[in-house]
C-alpha cells in the first residue's frame, strides 16, 4: 500500500515536471490553456504538412504555411499519419461560415511533440489560429513541445482606421491586415467616409469621389481650420487625397478574408457628411455646402441616395454588419428645415433625437430587407434604438452595457481605453497626438465584462472589443503604425485571453513582439524606451498646504472636478493626460481663483503650481498667473504676477509656475486667467512650502 502511494506521488511529480502549465513566453494573445513538456519539434527543410481542407480554404492556408513557415501543405481527404504535421478540420461547411460570430468555432487544439505537430479545429478559422500560435512559438526553426486548447474570449476583435481625414493606400491597409491577423484580430472596420473626403468609388454617384476625394492640403487640421476650406476635383495639380476603386475594395476584402478578417465598411450618416452635401447639395437642408455636416433627413431623395449607395456597398462587402456611423450629428439645420419639420409633425416626433431615430429605423429596415444588419456608434441609442441594431460603445462603457441589457449586440470601443490616436507616453517626447494619454498598461487594464455580468444578457450580447485610430493628426504611414503598435497587442489579448496573466508578463511578451514587428518593417513605438507615468504622479507630494481648506472664487468645472475641493492640496499630482481624475479644469471667465487657508499666519518661501497646455483640446497655459497673500482673507497683497507667454499652438507642455521669496500670510490666493474665453485652464496641485 505504502509502496503504491509512493509510486503515485512519483508519477504525479513526474507529470508536473514534464508537463507544466505556464504562460506561452512569446505568444500574443496568450493562449487560454497551454502546457509545456520537454523537447522540441524541429522544422526541417523540405517538411511537408497535410490537411483535409480543400478548395479555397486549402489555398489560403497553404499560402500562409508556404510563405510564412516554409512548409507547403498537401490536401488529403484523410490526413495520413505518415506526415509529421497534420491540420485537421473536424467541423461542417456551415460551421465554417459561422466562425466569425462564434468564439467556440474559432477555437483550436494544438499538440507538438518531438516527432509531430497536430492542429485540430471545427473550422478553417480555428486551424489558422492554431498555425499562428505555432508560428509565434517558433524560435530558430524549433517549436517547444506543447499542448494548447484555446478558444477566444470574444468572437469580435477589431480595429478601425479612419481613412477619410487622411488617405491610406491599399498596400498600407494590407500590411496592417497582416499584423492584425498575426495577433488574431478578425474585424477591420473601415471608416471610409467623413468630412475629410469620401473614399469609396460609387458608380451611381461619381461626384462623391470626383469632387471630394481630394482637397487643397494634406494636413487635415490646417485644412479644416481654414475659413474657406475647399475640396478639389480629381486631377487638380498638387491636391491631396485619394480613394479606393471598387477593384481596390474587392482586393482588400479578399486579402482580409484570406486572413479570416471580415471587413465592415462604415458609411457615415446622417452626420459627418460634409463631403456628401458638398457633392450633392440637394441632400442637405439648406442646399448650401460648407455650412453643415448633416444630411437632410426630411427629404425622400436622401433615402433614395443612401439606399443606392448601400446597394453598391452590399455588393462589395459580404459583411453581415454594415456600419452607418450615426455619431455626432449636429441636428442643427433640422430645426428650421421645412422638410425635416414636416416629417417630424407627420410622425409625431418630439425632438431631433427622435428624428434621427426615425432615420436610423428606416435605414435599418432597408439593410434587414437585404439580409444585412445595422451597426452604429452609441448615439443611435438616443431617441429609440432600432430593433435589430448593434451598438459600438465609444463614449465610455455605459451605453454598451445598457444596449446589451436590452439584448442588442455590442462592441466595446470606449475612447478612454481604445482610441489609439491619444498619446502613449510623455507627450513632450512624442509625435503630435490627440488630447488624452492612453498608455499600454491602461489598455491592458480594461475589462469589458466584469464578473458582475457573468451569466447575464450583458455577457451574452457583448460581441467583443475594438481599437479605433482617428487620423486628424496622423498623416504619415509610419506615424499611424507607431500609434497602433504595440497598443493593439493589449486589445488583442483582452479580446482573446480569458484569464489575463498580468501586465508584467504581458509587457515581456510585448517587448518580444515589438522586435518581431520591427523586423518585418513596421514602424513601432519602442516600448523598451517608454518613460512611463510622470515622475511627480508616482508618489504623494508632501508640502505645507496638504489637506488645508480651499475656497474657490473661480469654480472648477464639474466635468473635470478631479477630487473636488480637496484636489489641489491632496498631494496627488497628475499624470501626462488630463482625464485620469487628478487634473482639475476651469472654463469660467473668472478662470482659476483659489484661496488656500494655511490656518495661521505662516512664513511662505515657495509656491509651485503646474499648468497643462494641450493645444488640440484647447487646454492652454494661462495668460497670467497672480499670487497674492492676506492675513484676514479680505485684503490681499499681490506678491507676484507673470505672463507665461506660451504660444497657443504648442502641442503640449506643462508650464511650471514657481515663486520663491519670503512673505508672511495666512491666506494664499492663486489666480490664473485664461488667454481665450473658450480655453481651459488645468492644474493639479498648489504646493506651498515654508522653506
Ligand atoms: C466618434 O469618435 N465620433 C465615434
Ligand atoms: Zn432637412
Amino acid at each position: 500500500m505504502r509502496k503504491q502511494i509512493l509510486f503515485s506521488v512519483a508519477l504525479l511529480l513526474l507529470s508536473i515536471l514534464s508537463s507544466v502549465s505556464v504562460v506561452a513566453q512569446d505568444v500574443i494573445p496568450q493562449p487560454n490553456n497551454i502546457s509545456y513538456s520537454k523537447g522540441y519539434f524541429t522544422l526541417n527543410k523540405g517538411l511537408k504538412a497535410v490537411t483535409n481542407l480543400t478548395g479555397q480554404d486549402f489555398k489560403v492556408l497553404n499560402q500562409f504555411t508556404s510563405d510564412d513557415m516554409d512548409m507547403p501543405l498537401i490536401s488529403m481527404k484523410k490526413p495520413s499519419k505518415a506526415y509529421n504535421v497534420r491540420l485537421i478540420c473536424t467541423g461542417t461547411a456551415l460551421q465554417a461560415t459561422q466562425a466569425q460570430d462564434s468564439a467556440r468555432l474559432q477555437g483550436y487544439e494544438l499538440e507538438v511533440s518531438p516527432k509531430s505537430i497536430t492542429i485540430q479545429s471545427l473550422t478553417p478559422t480555428g486551424l489558422f489560429y492554431g498555425l499562428l500560435t505555432l508560428a509565434q512559438l517558433e524560435k530558430g526553426r524549433q517549436i517547444p513541445c506543447v499542448k494548447v486548447k484555446d478558444t477566444p474570449r470574444f468572437p469580435y476583435r477589431g480595429l478601425m482606421i479612419d481613412c477619410s481625414r487622411h488617405f491610406w493606400t491599399k498596400k498600407f491597409i494590407m500590411k496592417q491586415l497582416d499584423a492584425m491577423a498575426y495577433f488574431k484580430l478578425n474585424r477591420f472596420h473601415w471608416h471610409l467616409t467623413d468630412g475629410g473626403g469620401w473614399r469609396m468609388e460609387v458608380k451611381q454617384y461619381p461626384r462623391l469621389t470626383n469632387e471630394t476625394a481630394y482637397r487643397t492640403q494634406s494636413d487635415w487640421v490646417k485644412w479644416w481650420m481654414e475659413k474657406d476650406r475647399k475640396y478639389c476635383p480629381v486631377g487638380t495639380p498638387g491636391a491631396y487625397g485619394g480613394y479606393y476603386t471598387q477593384q481596390d475594395i474587392k482586393d482588400i476584402v479578399r486579402y482580409a478574408a484570406a486572413r479570416h478578417i471580415t471587413v465592415i465598411p462604415e458609411i457615415e450618416m446622417p452626420g459627418h457628411s460634409d463631403e456628401v452635401v458638398y457633392a450633392y447639395p440637394e441632400l442637405s437642408c439648406t442646399g448650401k455646402p460648407y455650412t453643415q455636416s448633416d444630411l437632410c433627413v426630411g427629404k425622400e431623395k436622401t433615402y433614395t441616395f443612401l439606399e443606392n449607395v448601400l446597394k453598391e456597398v452590399m455588393q462589395l462587402f459580404p459583411s453581415e454588419y454594415i456600419h452607418i456611423g450615426g455619431d455626432e450629428a449636429e441636428r442643427r439645420t433640422w430645426n428650421t428645415c421645412p422638410d425635416c419639420q414636416r416629417l417630424m409633425k407627420e410622425h409625431n416626433l418630439k425632438n431631433t433625437a427622435e428624428l434621427q431615430s426615425y432615420f436610423t429605423h428606416r435605414i435599418e429596415q432597408f439593410l434587414n430587407k437585404n439580409g444585412r444588419k445595422l451597426l452604429g456608434w452609441d448615439e443611435i441609442m438616443e431617441g429609440n434604438l432600432a430593433p435589430n441594431a448593434a451598438v459600438m460603445s465609444w463614449r465610455g462603457t455605459d451605453a454598451g452595457i445598457e444596449a446589451a441589457k436590452h439584448k442588442h449586440h455590442v462592441v466595446m470601443t470606449p475612447q478612454q481605453y481604445y482610441y489609439l490616436n491619444m498619446y502613449q507616453d510623455d507627450p513632450m517626447g512624442q509625435p503630435k497626438a490627440q488630447g488624452g494619454y492612453t498608455r499600454l498598461d491602461k489598455i491592458y487594464s480594461y475589462n469589458p465584462l466584469p464578473m458582475t455580468y457573468k451569466g447575464t444578457d450583458v455577457e451574452k450580447y457583448m460581441d467583443g472589443v475594438q481599437a479605433c485610430v482617428w487620423t486628424e493628426f496622423i498623416s504619415e504611414p509610419d506615424h499611424l503604425e507607431y500609434m497602433l503598435y504595440p497598443r493593439l497587442f493589449a486589445l488583442a489579448e483582452t479580446g482573446w485571453t480569458k484569464k489575463p496573466t498580468g501586465y508584467v508578463d504581458f509587457h515581456k511578451r510585448a517587448l518580444v513582439n515589438v522586435e518581431r514587428l520591427k523586423k518585418e518593417g513596421y514602424h513601432v513605438f519602442d516600448l523598451s524606451k517608454e518613460k512611463g507615468p510622470r515622475e511627480e504622479s508616482r508618489s504623494i507630494t508632501t508640502h505645507e498646504a496638504l489637506g488645508k481648506p480651499v475656497t474657490y472664487l473661480g469654480r472648477y468645472s464639474e466635468k473635470y472636478r478631479a477630487e473636488g475641493d480637496s484636489s489641489l492640496v491632496n498631494g496627488l499630482r497628475g499624470d501626462w493626460g488630463y482625464l485620469e481624475g487628478r487634473w482639475q479644469g476651469f472654463i469660467d471667465s473668472t478662470g482659476m481663483d483659489v484661496v488656500v487657508d494655511m490656518g495661521k499666519i505662516t512664513d511662505i518661501r515657495d509656491v509651485e503650481v503646474d499648468f497643462m497646455h494641450m493645444y488640440d483640446v484647447v487646454i492652454y497655459a494661462p495668460e497670467s498667473v497672480t499670487l497674492m497673500v492676506s492675513d484676514d482673507g479680505k485684503n490681499y497683497k499681490t506678491i507676484d504676477k507673470v505672463n507665461p507667454g506660451i504660444k497657443s499652438n504648442v502641442p503640449y507642455l506643462l508650464y511650471p509656475y514657481v515663486w520663491k521669496g519670503n512673505v508672511k500670510g495666512r491666506y494664499v490666493r492663486m489666480k490664473a486667467l485664461s488667454r481665450e474665453p473658450d480655453a481651459w485652464i488645468f492644474t493639479d496641485e498648489i504646493i506651498i512650502n515654508r522653506k
